[in-house]
């Protein structure tokens, strides 16, 4: 009897092994599967080796010659797109409208899979456009928020006055900045200066701690109950607490009538208290954080790496100065004087290929199984798609590796709409948040290259190789101000 059982359990065990290591039919091209890890040991040493997770996958991907890289990241089959079509096909067609759901993801969110980034279906597509309108409401891209972001410029240009007789670091003063606008547009007031910065710092050590813990969290969710230190369950649990607790904070604030207005945190309980079912008060918080974390840093880094480009090339950075100073002067810049910069504008543009923000955009989800580039794609399997090389394709730019913001302007000196730059996505999981993003890196840039000369007095120039994650950004590098006369 025991003799049976056991062969029983290893007919089980052998079987489970050699199913988990078989591909499914006409997947596309990758590394070999290892029973319980699949591909994900690969993964890591090439990250490892060209040091990010993009640049791994990449590499895999010419290793195989395949515009669609495929792979099993523990139980997850997954793919990596590249290519215009491919990409155009995955951001615009409606099976790849999905969000993956697991462990780590639903810890992102506070717990629950809640707010817009990661869920899908009928409470995705219902709240996502309750934030667009609202967000168009406010008045993203038009006045009224773009005289909160040109209030914020003043501040900023204030504290450089008061503290341009050092070296100044710019990432905490981008990153307030940001964190400023987002707050007035979530809760309707600008958060004290102590608080201000306890949120920042949060912020980072909660992005710093789901960086570390990923690998771990993601594939072995179980690992939390044996190592809840080691593997950074306890502290993603500590931060997402304190996180919880400051938005918490300005909901109870909202429902004891203490802030009037038109902010999003009013109009979704306006909408909460009509009843809808959807509308909770745990949606409210994750949507808040949402907007928290997908703007906050990716805006400031990369206004960040734009000062960088022109503190490391002073002749575009005269050349910018140059067109501010001939067309708007000592004006307070707009919006709307993007199509009159052209410079400047397609500096900007060039910026946002050059540093691809968010390198591996995704993750999606596919609804049904489906076909890219020929291969069978089944259902549920997640899709991650390569920004980072879409913007460095040979086929697509010329020269790509060479920063040249003349790329977007045309033989009549007018500016390029050129639709293989993607940074904020396209299709119905597009950034919902790329007009705030837009205006802010544009006025916020053009009012400070508008005063100061940017330099280094050390004259060594800071390096301007990125640090990838799951977004980029600079390393960093402090900036000396000099006043324009
Ligand atoms: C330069 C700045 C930014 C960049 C490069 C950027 C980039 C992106 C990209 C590529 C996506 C699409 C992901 C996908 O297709 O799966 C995305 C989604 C998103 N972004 Fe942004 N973003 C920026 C700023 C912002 C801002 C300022 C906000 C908020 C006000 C925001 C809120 C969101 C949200 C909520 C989503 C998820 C949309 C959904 O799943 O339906 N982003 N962003």
């Amino acid at each position: 009897m025991l003799t049976l059982t056991f062969a029983l359990l290893v007919l089980i065990v052998t079987g489970y092994i050699l199913k988990s290591i078989v591909k499914p039919k006409k997947f596309p091209p990758g590394p070999g599967w290892f029973p319980f890890l699949g591909s994900s040991n690969v993964v890591q040493n090439m990250s490892k080796m060209y040091g990010s997770q993009w640049k791994g996958l990449s590499m895999l991907a010419k290793e195989y010659s395949t515009q669609v890289l495929g792979l099993k990241l523990g139980r997850d089959l997954v793919i990596v797109v590249y290519g215009e079509k491919n990409i155009r096909q995955v951001f615009t067609e409606a099976e790849f409208e999905g969000r993956p759901d697991n462990f780590f993801l639903r810890l992102r969110c506070l717990g629950k899979r809640a707010g817009i980034t990661f869920t899908d279906g009928p409470v995705w597509r219902e709240h996502r456009q309750f934030t667009v309108k609202h967000l168009r409401n406010v008045g993203f891209g038009k006045t009224l928020m773009e005289k909160e972001i040109q209030n914020e410029m003043c501040n900023v240009l204030r504290y450089i006055e008061k503290n341009n007789d050092k070296p100044i670091h710019p990432k905490n003063l981008l990153a307030t900045a940001v964190m400023n606008v987002l707050w007035k547009y979530v809760a309707g007031e600008t958060i004290k200066e102590d608080r201000l910065k306890t949120m920042i710092d949060l912020f980072h050590a909660r992005s710093k701690a789901f960086s570390m813990a990923g690998s771990w969290l993601m594939q072995m969710p179980w690992c939390r109950f044996f190592f809840p230190d080691l593997s950074g369950y306890s502290l993603i649990n500590k931060l997402n607490q304190e996180i919880s607790a400051i938005i918490e904070e300005a909901i109870n604030k909202h429902k004891c009538n203490g802030v009037d207005g038109e902010d999003f945190i009013y109009s979704f309980l306006q909408e909460m208290y009509k009843n809808k079912h959807t509308y909770t008060e745990e949606q409210l918080k994750t949507i808040c954080l949402d907007l928290l974390i997908a703007g906050s840093q990716t805006t400031s880094n990369v206004l960040e790496f734009a000062l960088l480009t022109a503190l490391r090339n002073q002749s575009i950075q005269e050349k910018i100065f140059d067109e501010i100073t001939n067309v708007i002067g000592d004006q307070t810049p707009c919006w709307t004087d993007n199509s009159r910069l052209i410079y400047t504008s397609a500096f900007l543009l060039e910026v946002q290929r050059y540093y691809t923000i968010v390198p591996i955009a995704g993750p999606r989800r596919v609804l049904e199984d489906t076909v890219v580039d020929g291969y069978m794609i089944p259902k549920e399997t997640t899709v991650l798609i390569s920004l980072g090389d879409l913007h460095f394709d040979p086929e697509l730019w010329e020269n790509p590796k060479e920063f040249k913001p003349e790329r977007f302007i045309d033989e009549m000196g007018i500016l390029k709409n050129v639709n293989h730059l993607l940074p904020f996505g396209l299709g119905r999981r597009r950034c919902p948040g790329d007009s705030l993003a837009k205006s802010f890196i544009f006025i916020m840039f053009v009012g400070i290259l508008q005063k100061y000369k940017i330099v280094c007095s050390n004259g060594v120039l800071p390096s301007d190789d990125p640090i990838i994650g799951l977004i980029s950004g600079p390393k960093p590098f402090t900036i000396d101000f000099v006043l324009r006369s």
